[in-house]
């Protein structure tokens, strides 16, 4: 998704702003530019479509210089990725804007602006904003003031950075729907949508609220709220490494992050378990009363941490007793609903930022919901600052598209939640004990399973040519089963559709002959002799099996039927370990295509519009 980045300093900042854009990268986009106001207050604007190393040669062929610049990464909403709609869009060779988000009644604005004499060089929502500051610019309007005004005629979301010719000392940054930070620095201030672009400069960071609009000077910071009121923001200090967004020897970050799992799994059980029990302070002082009130849980999230939800129904309904519900936030939006009595309200994000996430939980606050609970990986994100309860997934800055080590970090979080929820609901003192010794055993099982690297790798050959797959799997390794699916289309581009076994005689058998493989997860569960029974009727129509079950399931290997071991585990433990053989499969099939891993088309990380 869009990414911003802005300085303002006594030292050029074309350097920082590229850099800022390279660590934006991993958000996703199609094409990048800055603007930097020189020494005489004109714009210089390079654009590129493509990467930022594109960006950064053409720098390289005409240099940019200048102590005042912003700078943007597009991922195309409103007109086609090309150099035309990269930002930033300029006004009258004075004033530049960056933007994330989108301004829904652009249209109506461009019309009023066409009538009014204004030429429009791109397809973009945004081009609206810069000439509407121009237009209070030459009414007599500082930036700031124009920026204000200009923000009454904008409906949807935005975070904006504004630089101005004949204001070469301030930068102003606007927040509405769209995450931006402010980051501090010694007589200089920086503006980014989000602290990983600006570690490099600072670990001091402002984060804007909804309605803020900031004026930064390189000697001090002014910003107002949604009302208009100055207001002092806090300044916190981050303690994420800079070097934490490198990816060191691996040959991608997804590689990275999937082998990052057992420290990462390790790092979101630290400090939440005593030796026997989950420390209810897990999830703040006011958890208690809460979770012991909580006679129900609705799960709404987005992509892959809607599926770590859907696990968690079955968790929380087969461990706590307690009724549970999980819907897609682009869904659960837009609809009428009936607030379930006693029911705690949990949302599921790694970035803490997804648009439809968000609108969701604002929407159940609204409608009733008096408990929220965010499990969130990025502390200082929208969704953390806006909800009762948090608890935070310490899996460290996940970079490439495809999410891992999120994933199987919010599945610890929940299942932290669901034996909490279970002590409040029947679940005995030996059962907890049970269940905390599992979870400590976590971080060596997905050891154990990331060796199984190799063979995968192998076994990924076989699915290279193919253009279609189905993956299957039963109870709590459904949703595993389509986590699998999702990530070999993310970073593949191969169709991939999962289906719970049990359902294949109602339609997707229809689908299988010999070009079709079919991945299973197996666990050595309750479900297994069905699940067997249903990978023979794929079997009796020549399909092509690869099953991931552990060492106690009776399969044997022959033609038509891979079998890959996992070492065996506990049911309630089985779906996070089932995830890597899924993560690592999608990862060797994307390489030996040679598609974009990390960066995969079309996709973004953080989807911060709807
Ligand atoms: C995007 C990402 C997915 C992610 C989804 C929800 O689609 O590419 O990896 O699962 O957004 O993101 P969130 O940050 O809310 O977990």
């Amino acid at each position: 998704m869009c990414g911003i980045v802005g300085a303002i300093s006594q030292r050029p900042v074309a350097a920082i702003l590229l850099e800022g854009l390279r660590r934006l990268e991993y958000r996703g986009y199609d094409s990048a530019g800055l603007a930097v106001l020189d020494a005489n207050g004109s714009l210089q604007r390079l654009r590129v479509l493509g990467k930022v190393s594109g960006l950064a040669e053409a720098l390289d062929a005409t240099p940019v210089n200048g102590l005042l610049g912003i700078a943007h990464t597009r991922w195309a909403t409103h007109g086609e990725p090309s150099t035309e709609n990269a930002h930033p869009h300029i006004s009258h060779d004075r004033c530049a804007v960056v933007h994330n988000g989108i301004i829904e009644n652009h249209e109506r604005l461009r019309a009023e602006q066409l009538a009014a004499g204004h030429r429009f060089l791109s397809q973009t929502d945004t081009e609206v904003v810069v000439h509407a500051i121009h237009d209070a610019l030459a009414a007599g309007q500082t930036l700031t003031e124009a920026v204000r005004q200009t923000r009454l005629h904008l409906q949807g979301a935005y975070a904006l950075g504004v630089i101005d010719g004949q204001h070469p000392d301030c930068l102003v940054a606007a927040r509405q729907g769209s995450p931006l930070v402010i980051g501090v620095g010694f007589q200089e201030y920086f503006i980014a949508s989000d602290v990983f672009a600006l570690l490099p400069v600072t670990n001091r960071f402002i984060f804007l609220e909804d309605g803020d609009l900031a004026e930064l000077r390189v000697d001090g910071l002014a910003i107002w709220d949604a009302n208009g009121d100055p207001v002092e923001r806090p300044v916190r200090t981050s303690t994420v490494a800079a070097d934490s967004a490198e990816r060191g020897p691996y040959r991608h970050f997804m590689q990275k992050e999937i082998f990052e799992q057992p420290r990462a799994i390790a790092d979101t059980l630290e400090g939440r378990l005593a030796s026997r029990t989950v420390l209810p302070e897990a999830f703040g002082v006011e958890a208690e009363a809460i979770l012991s009130g909580t006679r129900g849980v609705t799960i709404v999230a987005c992509g892959t941490s809607y599926h770590a939800g859907l696990v968690a129904k079955y968790w929380i309904e087969a461990v706590a007793g307690l009724p549970c519900q999980v819907e897609v936030a682009s869904e659960y939006r837009y609809r009428k609903h009936v607030i379930p009595d006693g029911h705690l309200f949990v949302t599921i994000s790694q970035s803490g930022e997804t648009a439809d996430t968000l609108a969701a939980l604002r929407l159940a606050r609204q409608g009733g919901y008096t408990s929220t609970l965010a499990i969130c990986n990025v502390p200082e994100s929208s969704l953390v600052r806006e909800s009762d309860l948090v608890l935070l997934t310490h899996a460290g800055p996940e970079i490439g598209v495809a999410s891992t080590k999120a994933f199987t970090t919010q599945l610890t979080a929940l299942l932290l939640l669901t034996v909490n929820l279970a002590r409040h609901h029947g679940l005995d003192a030996e059962q907890e004990a049970a269940a905390v010794q599992l979870l400590r055993s976590l971080p060596s099982q997905m050891e154990q399973v990331l060796s199984l690297d190799a063979r995968i790798a192998e076994l990924a050959e076989q699915f290279v040519d193919c253009q279609h797959t189905l993956f299957l799997g039963r109870g709590e390794q459904y949703p595993i089963a389509m986590e699998g699916a999702l990530k070999l289309k993310e970073i593949s581009y191969i169709h991939a559709e999962a289906y719970p076994a049990g359902e294949l005689k109602h339609g997707p058998l229809a689908l299988i002959d010999e070009d079709m493989p079919v991945v299973a997860v197996a666990p050595n569960n309750a479900l297994l002799e069905k699940l067997k029974s249903n990978l023979e009727e794929v079997r009796a129509r020549g399909g092509k099996l690869f099953v991931f079950a552990d060492d106690q399931v009776p399969m044997q290997e022959e033609a038509g039927i891979t079998v890959v071991r996992l070492p065996q585990t506990d049911d309630l433990i089985d779906p996070i370990v089932f995830s890597i053989p899924m993560q690592l499969l999608a990862y060797h099939v994307a390489v030996l295509k040679g598609t974009d891993v990390d960066q995969p088309r079309n996709l973004a990380k953080s989807v911060t519009v709807e």
